[in-house]
């Protein structure tokens, strides 16, 4: 059994949920089994929940409820790596797990959802709260929504709350038809549009790092900050979602969403409170500072790149239009390098470089705040003597801060070289930080949508990706333009290069 004592863990008796029911939109796919079980079944395990929990799947698979709890138990056991499978806390969870079979394009199955919703409240004691989490192809989100309506389950007894995975829209028109459609049976207040990137335990640290200490913030802007680089760089490719992947692409993969928001909290000015609606507003604010490219300067600042094959450590590795599933004259961007301005008295003229690729040489998420450097060079420096003045959030992995500075090397003479001053967060807390669906997952069932993205905010990160989307996509680039295992294309270099900067070798 998990360990009881609230004196050795405080924090586990924080935040509890309160009772409530989460229907599964998707609950055969593969987000289901991977992230959402594990994340309830840890929350379970962690004591979080409350007695009056239950999970009710649906999907198109015929499955009954104990067959759906089997396949969960396997889910868990397989994708829970850091948390052991305890008899009596999956049985007690196991027991709230339920299953309805149906097409979400058949009417009757949201009177079979709705009847079984109810049984469901009968024997859980649920308190008539429905979470509804779409887990679907995004074409039937709006289906979905209006079925849930249409069977009297978008009102009741407790509170009803959509939540919905990426990705919300294609660009600015369809995100915003998406809202209005949800918005026929949700209220903005009870849609969260989930984003995994805020749920990061280091991106939330972000804030607290910013906002909890009073010596950062006032180099925080332009006097003092030189440039800033935010990389989401992965090294596998795209793991059989290559039908999917080259439809999407990496600026609306990763960037349209999670870094936009990672740059959004870097960026964005102190909120009031920690309420909610005062950091989303801050974080809506600073998407909306964000200048739009016009088409000659989209040309300009950025640069799409797609990975050609490579031998590495021996293997052949595939170029992306080998990939099973892909077009051999795919155009899509498998990496998308931007340099991006914030139009504010903070930020005016400090340029924010993002990048994101799949099969990069390493999987790293970090953000590099570059300071300036000394206003005179005094002393003498090790040919090596770059990176300097140099803070860096590193998202994951090997989560943690450090900041880069010049020393004095020891010794007569008066040489500097660069030193690290590191803070890691495994050995700094020695804790298990909770997955981000845990964290978010928590959020949604308690009603506090701070980590959640509103509709200003997915409109604002779309009036910033899609002007370079239509230049992107009526533009023929020479593809493949970087090898499997580099750090993507040389112009992305170059563009670097004009301002005088050079991307970082994480
Ligand atoms: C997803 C993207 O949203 O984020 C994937 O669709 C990407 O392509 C993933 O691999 C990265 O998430 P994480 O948490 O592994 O950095």
């Amino acid at each position: 059994m998990p360990n009881d004592n609230p004196f050795q863990d405080p924090l586990r008796f924080e935040r509890q949920a309160p009772e409530c029911a989460v229907v599964i939109f998707g609950a055969n796919g593969d987000l289901t089994k991977r992230k959402l079980i594990p994340a309830l079944y840890r929350l379970a395990y962690d004591r979080r929940l409350a007695a009056g929990f239950a999970v009710v799947g649906t999907s198109r698979t015929p499955m009954t409820d104990d067959q759906f709890r089997e396949k969960m138990r396997e889910a868990v056991e397989k994708f829970s790596e850091d948390t052991p499978l305890d008899e009596d806390v999956w049985g007690a969870f196991a027991r709230g797990l339920y299953y309805i079979a149906g097409d979400v394009k058949d009417p009757g199955m949201y009177q079979t959802l709705a009847a079984k919703l109810e049984q469901v409240e009968g024997e859980r004691h649920t308190g008539g709260n429905v979470l509804f989490y779409l887990s679907t192809q995004p074409s039937q989100y709006a289906i979905i929504a209006r079925g849930i309506g249409a069977g009297g389950m978008g009102k009741g007894g407790g509170w009803r709350r959509l939540v919905v995975e990426k990705p919300f829209g294609h660009d600015m028109a369809s995100a915003r038809e998406l809202s209005n459609q949800l918005h026929e049976v949700f209220d903005e207040s009870d849609v969260y549009r989930i984003d995994h990137y805020l749920g990061k335990e280091t991106v939330q640290n972000i804030l607290a790092f910013r906002f909890g200490n009073g010596i950062f913030e006032p180099l925080w802007n332009r006097r003092y900050v030189d440039h800033v680089q935010i990389t989401g760089a992965e090294s596998i490719g795209v793991e059989g979602r290559g039908a999917y992947y080259q439809e999407v692409g990496a600026l609306d993969d990763m960037i349209q969403n999670h870094l936009l928001q990672v740059m959004a909290t870097v960026a964005m000015e102190p909120s009031a409170s920690f309420r909610a609606t005062s950091v989303r507003d801050e974080r809506s604010k600073l998407l909306r500072s964000i200048r739009p490219w016009s088409p000659d300067e989209v040309l300009k600042n950025t640069v799409p790149g797609q990975y050609g094959p490579a031998r590495i450590g021996g293997e052949d590795v595939p170029g992306f239009r080998q990939e099973p599933g892909v077009d051999p004259a795919a155009q899509t961007d498998t990496y998308a390098g931007l340099t991006l301005y914030v139009d504010t008295w903070r930020w005016a003229g400090v340029p924010f470089y993002i990048r994101t690729g799949k099969r990069l040489p390493k999987r790293v998420t970090e953000i590099a705040i570059q300071f300036k450097s000394a206003p005179l060079h005094l002393f003498n420096r090790d040919a090596d003597a770059d990176g300097l003045n140099l803070l860096i959030l590193r998202i994951q992995p090997e989560e943690g801060i450090s900041l880069r500075f010049l020393s004095k090397r020891p010794g007569s003479g008066m040489t500097l070289r660069p030193v690290s001053m590191d803070f890691n967060y495994g050995s700094s807390f020695g804790e298990r930080s909770p997955s981000a669906y845990e964290t978010l997952l928590l959020d949604a069932i308690i009603g506090d949508p701070t980590l959640y993205t509103r509709q200003d905010m997915v409109e604002a990160s779309w009036a910033v990706v899609e002007p370079i989307q239509n230049v992107w996509r009526n533009h023929k680039f020479d593809f493949p333009n970087y090898a499997s295992g580099s750090w993507g294309p040389a112009a992305s270099d170059e563009m670097l290069a004009r301002n005088g900067h050079a991307w970082r070798r994480p």
